[in-house]
């Protein structure tokens, strides 16, 4: 089964401000900034896309109700030696009773627990790269010995925000691997195990969040089938 899976939903139109100076301009609220190599921002939905592609994208897709967005940067060839699944706090999902007010969606999956009880494995994303020669990849990987993912790894905490489980990759094989984009929306698995491997191009990568409507990747496959174009 593959781990991506290229939308029929162009990005055009998607953002309404200019990302990189955005986010350069406003280092002291990202998620981790190293500077020189990368950083993570987080937005709520109204701060990043304009509301006529968020429609746009839910009128072509009714599954796909964005939340919020993450940003991240990577210089080039700076390469991160660990590979990740993404959580978010059991207690603040992206839920739909959920008001994503200013950037509603930081504080809603902000938490304070380092218990992995405390999180869920994020099933999806919603990805597109700005730069159209992007020559960076998506990767994605299996522990080279069978064992539960989630006991194996580490939970990791950036911030209150953002939170991943981390392994080695010198533990893993790649078994996938996708160069996403610019164009369209490729909706990428979350829930395991992934990283990118950076080319000769700075890369810049838009990844929507939206109200998961499943709890599966299999099920996400299934239910978006009309939409997939690759
Ligand atoms: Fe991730």
């Amino acid at each position: 089964m593959k781990n991506w899976h290229r939308l029929n939903v162009s990005t055009e139109g998607a953002l309404k401000i200019d990302v990189p100076s955005f986010c350069h301009a406003n280092t002291e609220r990202s998620d981790i900034y190293l500077p020189g190599n990368g950083g993570i921002w987080t937005f709520g939905k109204d701060e990043i896309f304009n509301q006529a592609w968020v429609d746009y994208v839910q009128e072509t897709i009714p599954y796909i109700e964005i939340t919020g967005a993450l940003v991240f940067w990577r210089a080039p060839g700076y390469q991160h030696p660990a590979a990740h699944i993404d959580v978010a706090p059991k207690s603040s999902p992206s839920a739909r009773d959920i008001e994503y007010e200013d950037n509603g969606f930081h504080a809603t999956n902000s938490s304070d627990s380092m218990d992995k009880n405390d999180f869920y494995p994020v099933v999806s994303a919603y990805n597109f790269t700005l730069d159209p020669l992007d020559d960076s990849e998506m990767t994605w990987y299996k522990p080279k010995e069978w064992t539960n993912t989630y006991d194996y790894a580490e939970l990791k905490k950036f911030t209150n925000a953002v939170h991943y489980d981390d392994v080695p990759l010198e533990k893993l094989n790649e078994v996938d691997s996708i160069r996403v984009g610019s164009k369209d929306l490729v909706m990428v698995r979350t829930n395991r195990l992934h990283n990118v491997r950076m080319g000769q191009r700075e890369r810049w990568a838009i990844s929507a969040r939206a109200v998961m409507g499943w709890s599966s990747w299999k099920e996400a496959v299934e239910t978006l089938k009309p939409w997939i174009v690759e």
